[in-house]
């Protein structure tokens, strides 16, 4: 059973800059609600118990926003607005934080999991992809249950667009479920296939030995990808593809369309 969560959110968001010099791009405004509290509830919906955030220095705006706020709720009942008591709850769910030190990818941040997770297989959600529809997690989680293999969700993207992403190669197995073969990251000609890794994970236990034998990768980081490259030499890892509609707010317009997309539901 996949009752644990971990969330990195520790990354500079450069690509979102000037203004994640001081917001975190995971506390982005989505209809009234930053960006996390999305990809928690998706969590919460699709069974997780415990929920670890590897947060950094900057970032102590999500704790704040996950912790009760004793002093408002007071406040809204003495001024008798407490109508607006439910728009201070947040996801019923227990989580807890670890700081990365340093950036130093995101292979590096989901390692600092290791002791929240133990022995257990666990989830991976990338706060900065939003999916809409049926929570993308869950899917997962329901051929994890089947397969008991590492899971990845993936997205069929136009050609163009795939040298931006981690591209897997695979057989497909049954309706939307492929076996992985491979995987490259961000293949700048043939691609192996159109289905492209988005932000939803689930990692037996040995992602970890993986992840620790890993020097610097692209871009001076520990790649997560690379770890998922040595595990698909020993265990099964499957490919999911997601039903609802995914948004990467780390692309302006995808932020915008999403914003757009919520309005219109
Ligand atoms: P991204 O690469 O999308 O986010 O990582 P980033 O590095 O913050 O943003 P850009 O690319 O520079 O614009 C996916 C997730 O992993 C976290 C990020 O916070 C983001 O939510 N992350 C990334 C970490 O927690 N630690 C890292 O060292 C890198």
């Amino acid at each position: 059973m996949i009752k644990k969560a971990v969330i990195p959110a520790a990354g500079y968001g450069t690509r979102s800059l000037p203004i994640t010099k001081v917001i975190p791009k995971e506390m982005f405004p989505i209809c009234g609600k930053p960006a996390i509290h999305y990809v928690v509830e998706e969590a919460v919906a699709s069974g997780i118990e415990e929920i670890l955030i590897i947060i950094s220095r900057t970032k102590n705006l999500i704790m704040d926003y996950f912790d009760h706020s004793l002093e408002l709720e007071a406040f809204l009942e003495r001024v008798n607005k407490t109508h607006l008591l439910k728009k201070t709850e947040v996801p019923n769910v227990s989580i807890q934080y670890v700081r990365q030190s340093h950036a130093k990818g995101l292979g590096d941040a989901i390692s600092l999991a290791k002791s929240f997770t133990g022995e257990d297989p666990f989830a991976v959600l990338l706060p900065d992809d939003i999916f809409l529809g049926t929570p993308a997690l869950s899917e997962l989680i329901e051929v994890y249950n089947k397969s008991r293999a590492n899971v990845i969700a993936v997205k069929e993207v136009a050609e163009q667009h795939l040298k931006d992403y981690g591209v897997i190669k695979g057989k497909q197995t049954s309706e939307g479920i492929y076996e992985i073969s491979d995987l490259v990251e961000k293949p700048a000609s043939n691609p192996p296939s159109n289905l492209a890794v988005t932000g939803r994970y689930i990692f037996t236990k040995n992602i970890y030995e993986k992840l620790n034998k890993l020097n610097p990768g692209k871009g001076g980081e520990i790649q997560l990808t690379d770890a998922i490259k040595d595990i698909l030499t020993e265990e099964r890892c499957l490919a999911r593809i997601s039903s609802g509609e995914r948004f990467d707010i780390g692309k302006e317009e995808e932020y915008i369309k999403l914003i757009q997309a919520i309005y219109r539901t």
